[in-house]
């Protein structure tokens, strides 16, 4: 029996390959490569098996997903393959919705087709928006602020109903910010253009192809004036998607939520505090105005992953530096040779 792993050459799923190997798991990789590259695929291999099953194809190709069902002896799926950038999903909505929509749609019916019960969705803190109380719980109200939100939180409806009246079980991990790289340097993050996320931006400033990071505001609430969030090492996340499976396997669920960070709020300053040590050098940065959408501060209240899936984070913000770090300065153009 083998999992299914959509958009499996991306950042993290590409990470959940390695650590759903390790603990002895047969995977097939699924990718269109709208967002990643085939290096990441033979990176991956590097690390596990050369076996390791790949299949390029859209989500939306109801024949080719039919196909891979067909091929492979699949009993659990983890769905990653989404397009994830906020600001891009305000400037193409129908794209957005399209992709990420359709893709989780017409996944969920082919499952039940071929009668395929256990699912791990790739979903987001971007749900909780600014939260009343931190650390946020998956009690907490949902909505959202972009296309790309909007498309977490309908997915996770329509998954709900799916599960309700459908012989399917799925697990919504909502991810807080996830950053580092496997320890050996040989995957990890490797955004297209200029990146819109802190830790590659800090690390394509450490590694000379961006001359200095801009800070988005220093006039917060929280204790040195930046914004708070819960950064959580890409490995950690990845051996949480391991857990979720378990979990799935030891008893039916229905459709349920689960918080994946770490508990730990750190400030942009701290981040890039931590970075500088990780570096060897400061970064250099400049404070500018505050960027518009974001949130002040969240983080996770991770009990619930504790309870449910029996996972926990294992590692602080300097291994994320160091990992994230290290794969940048092995690949300082990232998967492009
Ligand atoms: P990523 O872009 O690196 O990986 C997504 C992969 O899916 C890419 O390789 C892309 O080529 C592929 N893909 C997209 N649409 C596809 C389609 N229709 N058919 C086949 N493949 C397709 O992103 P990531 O950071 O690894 O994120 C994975 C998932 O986690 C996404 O659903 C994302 O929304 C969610 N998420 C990510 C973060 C984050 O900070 N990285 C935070 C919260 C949630
Ligand atoms: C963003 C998305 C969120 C998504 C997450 C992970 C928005 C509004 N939210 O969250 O939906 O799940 O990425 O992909 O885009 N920062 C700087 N300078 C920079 C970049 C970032 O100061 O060049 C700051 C931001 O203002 C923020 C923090 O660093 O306070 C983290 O930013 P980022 O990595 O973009 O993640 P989020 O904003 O948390």
């Amino acid at each position: 029996m083998a999992v299914l792993v959509t958009g499996g050459a991306g950042y993290i799923g590409s990470h959940t390959a390695v650590s759903l190997h390790e603990a002895g798991r047969e995977v097939v990789l699924l990718d269109n490569f709208s967002n990643s590259s085939s290096g990441a695929v033979e990176a991956v291999r590097a690390l596990t098996t050369p076996d390791m099953a790949f299949i390029e194809a859209d989500l939306r190709d109801g024949e080719a997903l039919d196909g891979v069902f067909q091929r492979y002896d699949i009993d659990e799926v983890i769905h990653f393959a989404a397009f994830k950038a906020v600001g891009e999903s305000v400037g193409r909505p129908l794209d957005y919705y399209d992709n990420n929509l359709g893709s989780t749609i017409g996944l969920a019916k082919a499952m039940v087709q071929h009668g395929v019960e256990r699912l791990v969705f790739s979903s987001s803190c971007t749900v909780y928006g600014q939260p009343d109380t931190i650390p946020v719980t998956e009690a907490a109200p949902t909505g959202a602020e972009s296309p790309y939100g909007w498309t977490k939180y309908m997915s996770e409806q329509i998954l709900r109903d799916a599960c309700e009246s459908l012989p399917l079980n799925t697990i919504l991990l909502r991810y807080f910010n996830p950053v580092g790289a496997h320890p050996e340097g040989t995957i990890g993050e490797d955004p297209n253009g200029i990146p819109n996320n802190l830790v590659p931006f800090v690390m394509q400033v450490a590694v000379g192809r961006l001359e200095k990071l801009r800070i988005f505001g220093s006039d917060y609430d929280t204790p040195d004036g930046t914004a708070v969030r819960d950064y959580i090492h890409v490995v950690d996340l990845a051996e949480g998607h391991v857990s979720a499976l378990d979990a799935l396997a030891s008893e039916s669920v229905g459709c349920t939520a689960v918080n994946l960070g770490t508990g730990v709020g750190s400030s942009v300053l701290e981040v890039v505090e931590a970075a500088s040590r990780a570096v060897g050098t400061p970064i250099p940065y400049e404070i500018v105005d505050r960027r518009s959408g974001d949130i002040e501060k969240i983080w996770a209240d991770p009990a619930h992953a504790t309870a449910a899936l029996g996972w926990t984070s294992t590692r602080d913000l300097d291994d994320m530096m160091r990992d994230h770090w290290n794969w940048q300065r092995s690949n300082p153009n990232g998967f492009a040779v």
